[in-house]
C-alpha cells in the first residue's frame, strides 16, 4: 500500500530554502521530488492565460483548470500542455499569484490526488506549506524549515541577480512578508509546522550542513522501523 512508501516532507515559508533542500535530499536518497508549489504557480499561469484572475468569484472555474493540468516535470523542466513555462512560474509575480490561488479552497482540493500520485517507490520527499500537515499526515519524516526574514530576502536577491533580473532588497523583503502573511492566515491548510515536525533555523547553515542534518534525522528515524 502506498502508507508504507516513505516521505521526507520540508515545509516552511517563502524563500526558506525548501527547494534546494529538497530536492537535495531526493538525489542523495534516490527518491521522487515533489515541488508542490510549482503546482500552484502553474495552476495560477493557467488561470491568467485563460484570462481568470486568481480571485474567489473565480474559484470553481480555476479549480476545474487544477484538476485536469497536463502538467509534465522532465529533465529539471515544467511543461504545461508541452509549453515549457519552467521560467515564466518563477517570477516574483507568478509566486504571488500562486499565493493568491492557493487560498481557494476548492483549488486545494483539486490538486491533492495529483500530489498523492507523486508517492511511488523507492520514496518521496515533498516541499511546500502543508505537506506535513495535510498532504501526507503519516510521513515518516516532517521538517519545518525557516530563516529569518533579512537572510530569505538576501537569498532570493542574490538568485535573481544571478539570472540577470533587477531586484532591491527592501522591495523583496516586503514581498514575501507580504505573502507569508497571506500564506499563515488563510482558513484552509495555513502554513504552520506539524504538531510532529522538527524545526530547523537554516539562517547560519550552508546547504551541506541542513542537508546533513536531515539526513541524520532520517537515519535516526530509520533505526526504529
Ligand atoms: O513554494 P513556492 O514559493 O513555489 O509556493 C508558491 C505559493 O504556492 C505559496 O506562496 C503558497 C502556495 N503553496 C501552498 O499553498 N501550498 C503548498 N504546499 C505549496 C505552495
Amino acid at each position: 500500500p502506498p502508507q508504507r512508501i516513505p516521505v521526507i516532507c520540508v515545509d516552511g515559508p517563502t524563500a526558506s530554502g525548501k527547494g534546494t533542500l529538497a530536492a537535495e535530499l531526493a538525489h542523495r536518497l534516490g527518491y521522487h521530488y515533489l515541488d508542490s508549489g510549482a503546482l500552484y504557480r502553474i495552476t495560477a499561469y493557467a488561470a491568467i492565460r485563460a484570462g481568470l484572475q486568481p480571485e474567489p468569484a473565480h474559484e470553481a472555474a480555476i479549480a476545474g483548470m487544477a484538476a485536469t493540468l497536463a502538467v509534465r516535470f522532465s529533465g529539471g523542466r515544467v511543461l504545461l500542455d508541452e509549453l515549457d513555462v519552467t521560467d515564466a512560474i518563477r517570477t516574483e509575480e507568478a509566486g504571488m499569484n500562486a499565493s493568491r490561488v492557493s487560498a481557494l479552497p476548492a483549488v486545494r482540493t483539486a490538486l491533492v490526488a495529483l500530489q498523492h500520485s507523486f508517492r511511488r517507490l523507492p520514496g518521496l520527499v515533498a516541499d511546500g506549506r502543508d505537506m506535513g500537515t495535510v498532504i501526507f499526515p503519516g510521513a515518516t519524516l516532517k521538517v519545518y524549515l525557516t530563516a529569518s526574514a533579512a537572510q530569505r530576502a538576501e537569498r532570493r536577491h542574490k538568485q535573481l541577480i544571478s539570472k540577470g533580473i533587477s531586484a532591491t532588497l527592501p522591495a523583496l523583503r516586503a514581498d514575501l512578508e507580504a505573502r507569508d502573511a497571506r500564506d499563515s492566515s488563510r482558513e484552509v491548510a495555513p502554513l504552520k509546522p506539524a504538531d510532529d515536525a522538527l524545526l530547523l533555523d537554516n539562517s547560519g547553515q550552508t546547504v551541506e550542513e541542513s542537508v546533513s542534518q536531515v539526513l541524520q534525522w532520517w537515519n535516526g528515524k530509520q533505526a526504529f522501523r
